[in-house]
């Protein structure tokens, strides 16, 4: 490690108070933190070209006054305990140093964003959780992708140390689309495909080109939060258009040009229900009619449990008009960060241009992994054993369901990897019954923002809940509904004895 230090030869202070100053200054602001390793006096004199006994009187004094201690034979590291008086010092300093005036930028204009969460903030208190979309960690094909990850880094060559095509490695790009042929039944060429940070950046990548203050953004409501709060931090005007049992009201879509729909038409989040073929030829229409086009969000279609599954919409797009956006996010970790948008032909090159003024292209080893993967069957079999399990919690979870409460009705139990519940009339309201589930170590959640949904249409949204079962065993599901009915139930037959007791009286 080389310190940003600099000797200047002409001051009136001598070089190694110098030394001395630059070095404590670094400890108290933090740059050298407590326990870190100084370089050597040896590599000190180097750097700086000075004297030996100039670093070594400097350290001392740096050693005497309790700002790094040396271990024999070890090296030289910042004091674990920084003295007090110092600390003080610095702080009497920064007083003096504080900017007085506006700031050059004044935080106050920033604009205002709202943005979800996918990170659930109370996990630490919950022994059981329903948190929705998350992929079973004891499923990740850990072993084959440490195999295929070894062998790309023994072969790597240049591919380490060289940038890229930014829209993504080739034989990824070429697996995929090999992939989206037969399972969703869309026909893309590789060129069209470019491989992003997860369906997030996908979508980015569509708000650069398409969206500017004022473009009129299509949402489903309730809907996927991410996607809404993105559109509105573009400026955008929102359209939030009910979802009914089927999907989007298409009916209700407005009339108005060169708009932007987002659908979740296979598994549509949260509610989630498929979308009809007449609905999806409507769209169609529509956006063809008005000039628009469509960003079609298939983040967890892999997963189908009745019938098979409806091509994507994309492969009904003989005009053009959809934006394909998929994530590996959920049949294999949103850690990995790997996704990707299928872009309509003629929008590839200003795409393959956004796609290199952000980042130049994602990192390249998960993306040439992840090709071998699906190239080599991997995938394929990672993703019909995966299908079976979940298929068995999901029936955990409407067993356990209907065993505790009989009534209550589960939708868009088909496909995905979570399901809502609309609650029994009986009980309480979602965010109360959150709380007593949350006293009792499980987890549930409700169609709001912290389960990164939006519903601003919805007037009955506090009597669903949204369970995600996929990174439970089907022990824990069954326990945590137990919990749950205890918690909702005990406490309801108390409610209602202490009220029936107050009537009498
Ligand atoms: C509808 C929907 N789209 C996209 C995502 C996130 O995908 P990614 O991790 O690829 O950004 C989620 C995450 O839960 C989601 O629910």
């Amino acid at each position: 490690m080389q310190l940003p230090l600099e000797v200047d030869r002409e001051s009136s202070l001598n070089l190694q108070t110098q030394v001395f100053e630059q070095i404590r200054g670094m400890i108290l602001a933090g740059q050298l933190r407590s326990g870190q390793r100084l370089p050597g006096s040896r590599h000190l004199c180097q750097q700086l070209q000075v004297s030996r006994i100039t670093i070594t009187l400097a350290l001392a004094r740096l050693a005497d006054e309790g700002y790094i201690e040396t271990a024999r034979s070890v090296g030289t590291f910042v004091s674990r305990e920084i003295p007090e008086q110092a600390l003080h010092a610095l702080q009497t300093d920064l007083e003096h140093k504080k900017p007085t005036g506006t700031p050059a930028h004044d935080r106050s204009r920033l604009p205002k964003i709202r943005s979800h969460t996918l990170v659930n903030e109370l996990a630490h208190r919950i022994a059981i959780d329903f948190w929705v979309g998350r992929p079973d960690p004891r499923s990740f094909p850990l072993r084959t992708w440490t195999r295929l990850t070894n062998k790309r880094l023994l072969s790597a060559g240049s591919a380490l140390t060289e940038y890229r095509d930014p829209t993504g490695v080739p034989e990824l790009r070429q697996a995929i689309a090999d992939h989206l042929r037969p399972a969703r039944g869309i026909i893309a060429e590789p060129e069209q495909i470019i491989i992003t940070g997860g369906c997030q950046e996908a979508l980015n990548l569509v708000c650069r080109m398409l969206m500017s203050p004022g473009t009129h953004a299509i949402v489903e409501s309730p809907g996927y939060a991410g996607a809404s709060y993105l559109f509105e931090s573009f400026g955008a005007n929102l359209h939030h258009i009910e979802v009914d049992e089927k999907g989007l009201e298409v009916a209700q879509l407005p009339d108005v040009t060169n708009a932007v729909a987002y659908v979740t038409p296979s598994h549509q989040y949260p509610m989630g229900c498929t979308l009809p073929l007449d609905r999806r030829l409507e769209l169609l229409a529509w956006a063809v009619k008005t000039d628009s086009y469509i960003v079609e969000d298939d983040y967890d279609s892999d997963f189908r449990y009745v019938g098979s599954p409806l091509a994507a919409l994309k492969a009904l797009d003989s005009a053009n008009r959809v934006f394909y956006v998929g994530t590996f996010s959920k049949c294999l970790g949103a850690g990995l960060r790997l996704g990707y948008v299928v872009v309509p032909p003629e929008l590839m090159p200003a795409a393959r241009r956004y796609k290199a003024l952000t980042n130049n292209g994602q990192p390249w080893l998960e993306q040439a992994v992840l090709a071998d993967f699906m190239n080599t069957g991997g995938y394929a079999r990672h993703l019909r054993k995966i299908r079976q399990h979940y298929l068995g919690k999901r029936d955990a979870l409407l067993q356990a369901l209907g065993s505790a409460f009989g009534d209550g009705t589960t939708i868009g139990a088909e496909a995905g990897m979570h399901m809502v519940w609309r609650t029994p009339d009986h009980l309480p309201a979602a965010p109360e019954i959150i709380t007593r589930a949350l006293n009792c170590g499980v987890g549930v959640y409700d169609l709001s923002p912290r389960s990164a949904v939006i519903a601003p249409t919805r007037p009955d949204v506090e009597r669903y809940l949204i369970f995600g079962y996929s990174s439970l065993s089907e022990k824990q599901i069954a326990t945590g509904i137990e919990r749950l009915a205890d918690a909702v139930q005990n406490k309801t037959r108390a409610e209602d004895a202490h009220e029936s007791s107050v009537c009498r009286a």
